[in-house]
Formats: C-alpha cells, sequence, structure tokens
C-alpha cells in the first residue's frame, strides 16, 4: 500500500468532515418561508436576507423539504460533558432558551417524533410545538415490554399516539399500537422506520434518550443528525449518544459537519449520508 496515497485520502476525508462555523438566526421570514417549504416543495430563501438568515435556512430545509420518500433525523440536546440529565434523573432545560426553541423547530417540521420508554417514564414529557409557530407531530413511543402504565398521559393527549411493541406484547383498546419484528433482541430501527411510514409518516424525529438514538445510529439508518449543546457542566449522569464502540480512531465515523451558533447553544448538524472514517 502506499503510504502517502493514504495520508493524502486520510487528510482529504477530514476536511471534508471538518466543521465550518456559522452565526444562524431564524426570524420570522426565515420561519414563514421554512413552513411554506415544508408544505409545498419548491420554495427558497429570499433574497434581502441577511447571511445569518442564510445560515438558518441551510440549518433546517434539509428537514423541511427532504426529497426521499422517508427522512429520519436525530436531535438531542446535551451539556458541555455530554451529559443529557443529572445522576439523580434532573433533565429540564439543560438546552438554553435558542437550544429549546430549536428542539421545537425540529418537532414542528417532523411528522412524528419517537421516543423511548424511559424517557416517557422519567420525564412524562407533552412532545408538543410551544415554543415556535407550527404543528405538533403525531408520537410514537418504543416500548417493547408494555412498561408504559395503561393511564400514561400521553394516551390522553390531543393528537395521535402509537406504542411501538414487540408481537407478544398488548395494549389496552383504544391505545393504537404497532408489532415490530426484532433483531439481535431489540426492535429493527429500519423495520420502525418502515412501520411509520405505513403509518403515513414521511419526516421522523428521533428524539431521544440516548439508548433509542443509538440504536438508530447503529443500525445506520439515520440520515441526518443534530447534538445541541449547552454551556453547562454536569460531571456524571447518563452520556448523550451510546453507540457501539470502535477499537482505533481511524474505525470512529466522521459525518459532514457543520456548525450553528444559536444565541444560548452550539448546533453540530452531521449529515449521516456524507461520512467517512
Ligand atoms: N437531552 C435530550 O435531548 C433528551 C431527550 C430525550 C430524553 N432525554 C433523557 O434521556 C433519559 C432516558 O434515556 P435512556 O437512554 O435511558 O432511555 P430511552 O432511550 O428513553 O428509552 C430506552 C428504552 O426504550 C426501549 N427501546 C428504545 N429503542 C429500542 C429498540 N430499538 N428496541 C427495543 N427497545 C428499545 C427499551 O425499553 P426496555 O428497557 O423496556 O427494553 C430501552 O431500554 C431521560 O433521563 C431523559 O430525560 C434527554
Amino acid at each position: 500500500m502506499n503510504t502517502a496515497i493514504a495520508f493524502q485520502d486520510n487528510d482529504e476525508a477530514r476536511a471534508r468532515a471538518e466543521p465550518r462555523f456559522q452565526g444562524a438566526h431564524v426570524s420570522d421570514s426565515v420561519w414563514r418561508q421554512l413552513l411554506l417549504l415544508r408544505q409545498s416543495k419548491g420554495k427558497r430563501p429570499l433574497t434581502g436576507w441577511s447571511t445569518e438568515e442564510h445560515a438558518a435556512w441551510e440549518l433546517y430545509a434539509p428537514l423541511a423539504g427532504p426529497v426521499a420518500p422517508l427522512f429520519v433525523f436525530a436531535q438531542i440536546g446535551q451539556s458541555l460533558d455530554g451529559r443529557i440529565a443529572t445522576e439523580s434523573g434532573d433533565a429540564q432545560n439543560i438546552s438554553g432558551r435558542d437550544g429549546l426553541k430549536h428542539l421545537h423547530r425540529c418537532r414542528a417540521l417532523a411528522d412524528v417524533v419517537v421516543v423511548g420508554v424511559n424517557t416517557v417514564l422519567a420525564d412524562d414529557p407533552r412532545l408538543t410545538v410551544r415554543l415556535v409557530e407550527g404543528e405538533s407531530p403525531a408520537r410514537a413511543i418504543i416500548d417493547p415490554h408494555g412498561r408504559l402504565p395503561d393511564d400514561c398521559p400521553l394516551f390522553a393527549a390531543d393528537g395521535r399516539t402509537i406504542v411501538l411493541r414487540r408481537s407478544d406484547t398488548g395494549r389496552p383498546s383504544g391505545v393504537e399500537s404497532v408489532a415490530v419484528p426484532s433483531r439481535a433482541g431489540r426492535l429493527d430501527p429500519q423495520a420502525i422506520i418502515e412501520a411509520l411510514g405505513k403509518c403515513g409518516f414521511r419526516t421522523i424525529l428521533i428524539e431521544g434518550g440516548a439508548t433509542t438514538i443509538g440504536h438508530f445510529l447503529d443500525a445506520g439508518v439515520l440520515d441526518r443528525l443534530h447534538v445541541s449543546i449547552a454551556p453547562l457542566l454536569i460531571g456524571a449522569g447518563p452520556a448523550g449518544l451510546k453507540t457501539s464502540p470502535v477499537q482505533t480512531l481511524t474505525e470512529a465515523r466522521r459525518p459532514e459537519t457543520r456548525v450553528y451558533g444559536l444565541g444560548t447553544d452550539i448546533i453540530f448538524d452531521c449529515d449521516l449520508n456524507r461520512a467517512t472514517c
């Protein structure tokens, strides 16, 4: 093997994956145009926007107007030291004000938001759009062992809630549920996506927690990953992303990444379809 060429190839791969930083401003005009893009494709940035408004368009347009029949993205909000909660389980508002708005924008651009059962049991989340203009997505909860209580508040909330379960676990009548085939002891993430596609959803947001996002990352079925980092240190607690470890750094996945400053938080926007290792 020619080592000089190998080094060059590696350098080029790293250069492609190297993040570019831009400040982003989601003005009312940008957000309106993004919501229009979500409804009817073919919308463009408007002339007269600032550089920061164009950056905001670049960040969200891939979520608002994907061309593939199904588009799957994940977003996770974490601290500087990569935590998503304290050891005692306090997970409220790890993200700053603009990071939370970012999460609500991600929800508003999705048809369905997917969470693991631990998140529902720990946080009792509403999974709605409240901090920006836009419609709330449907909700899908991965609960293979039927651990959700029958009086889970999400079952009674407005909008559609679907439980993704193993074929041998049931749910009470009145709760929409879909049996998903397992692979290697877990519900197969690809099968989950296909099942949600059959339910009529095109844009799928995997919101967490870390275990759930890790399964989708390991299965290689995510198109995009947003990691939102807020400037606080927690010291201990669950890690932001749990993926299968690599032995050497040359095996590490290096997605093509852009970095956006959104006021209180920094967003790493990783294009997983353009990843090298
Ligand atoms: N900062 C953020 O952005 C953010 C977002 C969401 C949640 N959170 C935090 O994350 C924490 C919970 O995260 P977590 O990693 O412990 O749990 P989680 O991802 O919410 O749920 C994990 C559980 O969901 C089920 N599950 C998920 N994917 C599955 C699959 N492919 N196949 C089979 N089962 C699957 C399993 O249930 P069984 O155990 O029954 O098998 C698994 O143990 C909470 O503290 C919450 O506050 C943070």
